[in-house]
């Protein structure tokens, strides 16, 4: 299972909206055949493996797959039936179909066939390979908002003076451009624009540069008012740039935007905020299963307060500002009690060079009512 998840991550950011997969055939205790999913339409990784085996497997091969083989007819047929009509006796699977209504379905077309069927196995891994998908699938297309930040001890993302490069060091800036390669979008606020003017793009030595849609929230345009244009609007990729602002932006800008080649989201917003709700849903409609969401504090602090955010990178570097006029990475909650308290679960850490990974998927504490609040408080 473990090189069949190997195998999975070769398509790593490759299958949206569909999940990574691996898969392999072991006969005799050898493995003699292997497959990955490559990308949407391309064939399940169980067939991959079943032709690239090229033969009938023989009476006693074992199929080992990162996710329940699929039951239903899509364009490439149900993988259950490729395992039927191959004649597999004996299948291991790593997670279960995280679509509640094919949950299992799978292992019950194939039991009923007579295939031996063991699930389970490193089912944490394999669901965490696709905690996009997984997300996405649950809730009718929405994407996995992922909040990303690098910070300090004391929680910090910029000095008092607001700079930020580097808090963290290369290994875990490297660790970043490969979430960033992952997620289909890579979202910012406008003062990360105008202070950072960021590329966005994944740069990963031995691989070509990356580009995913790029995201700049900018309810007043102020990144198009100024004398020198921000990169993601002039660069190659500009065509993958999507500028998010209300009717108050003004038309002149959104019309110079669009004459660059940039796409603009123009949500009509009694403020000049845009709705990160309706945000969500458009993401939904354009099919952009996952947003890598990078900053700035205000941006971030505002998905959280409006309890947008489903899923958190936090890169620690051991270092302390401790001034009270450092930008906090996250603020503007009320927390008068720990029971309030934004947690996570399912949580991982990693040691990046010196620095610290902690991710995990956001946990809001139950909203009170005020007769409630008025209670607890006594
Ligand atoms: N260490 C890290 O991980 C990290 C990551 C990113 C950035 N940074 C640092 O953070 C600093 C920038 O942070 P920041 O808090 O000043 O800025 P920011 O969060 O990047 O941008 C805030 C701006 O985005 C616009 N905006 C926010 N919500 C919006 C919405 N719902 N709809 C439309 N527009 C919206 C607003 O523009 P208007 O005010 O014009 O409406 C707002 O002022 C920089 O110094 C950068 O280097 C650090």
């Amino acid at each position: 299972m473990r090189r069949a998840l190997v195998l999975a991550r070769k398509a790593w950011g490759q299958t949206h909206p569909n999940p990574m997969v691996g898969a392999l055939i072991v006969e005799d205790g050898e493995i003699v055949a292997e497959g990955f999913h490559a990308s949407d339409g391309m064939p399940h990784a169980e067939r991959v493996a079943l032709n690239a085996l090229g033969r009938k497997p023989k009476p006693g091969a074992t199929l080992y797959v990162t996710l329940e083989p699929c039951s239903t007819h899509g364009r490439t047929g149900a993988c259950c039936d490729a395992i039927r009509e191959a004649g597999i006796a004996r299948v291991v699977v790593g997670a279960t179909d995280p679509n509640p209504v094919h949950a299992g379905r799978g292992f019950g077309v194939l039991r009923e066939a007579g295939v031996e069927v063991i699930s389970g196995v490193l089912d944490g891994e394999c669901e965490d390979l696709n905690l996009i998908f997984n997300h996405s699938i649950r809730t009718d297309g929405e994407p996995l908002i992922a909040a990303k930040s690098a910070m300090t001890l004391d929680g910090k993302i910029a000095t008092r003076s607001m700079e930020s490069k580097w808090i963290t060091g290369p290994v875990a800036r490297e660790n970043v451009m490969r979430w960033r390669r992952l997620f289909p979008s890579i979202a910012v606020g406008a003062g990360t624009v105008i202070a950072d003017n960021p590329r966005l793009t994944s740069r990963i030595e031995g691989e070509p540069e990356w580009c995913p849609w790029r995201v700049v929230f900018d309810g007043l345009l102020r990144t198009v008012m100024t004398q020198n244009m921000p990169s993601l609007y002039t660069d190659e990729f500009r065509d993958r740039t999507i500028v998010v602002t209300t009717q108050h932006g003004g038309l002149g800008y959104v019309r110079k935007l669009r004459d660059l080649g940039v796409r603009v989201w123009c949500m009509d917003s009694p403020t000049q905020r845009s709705s990160l709700g309706m945000f969500r849903k458009r993401c939904a409609e354009e099919k952009i299963t996952g947003v890598y969401l990078e900053g700035g504090a205000q941006l971030v602090s505002e998905f959280l307060q409006e309890r947008q955010i489903d899923y958190l990178f936090t890169y620690t570097a051991p270092m302390l500002l401790a001034d009270d006029k450092g930008r906090s990475a996250y603020s503007g909650l009320r927390t008068e009690h720990l029971t309030q308290a934004v947690r996570m679960a399912d949580v991982r850490h990693e040691s990046l060079g010196g620095d610290f990974l902690m991710r995990g998927r956001v946990v809001y504490p139950e909203k009170l009512n005020v007769d409630e609040t008025v209670f607890r408080l006594r």
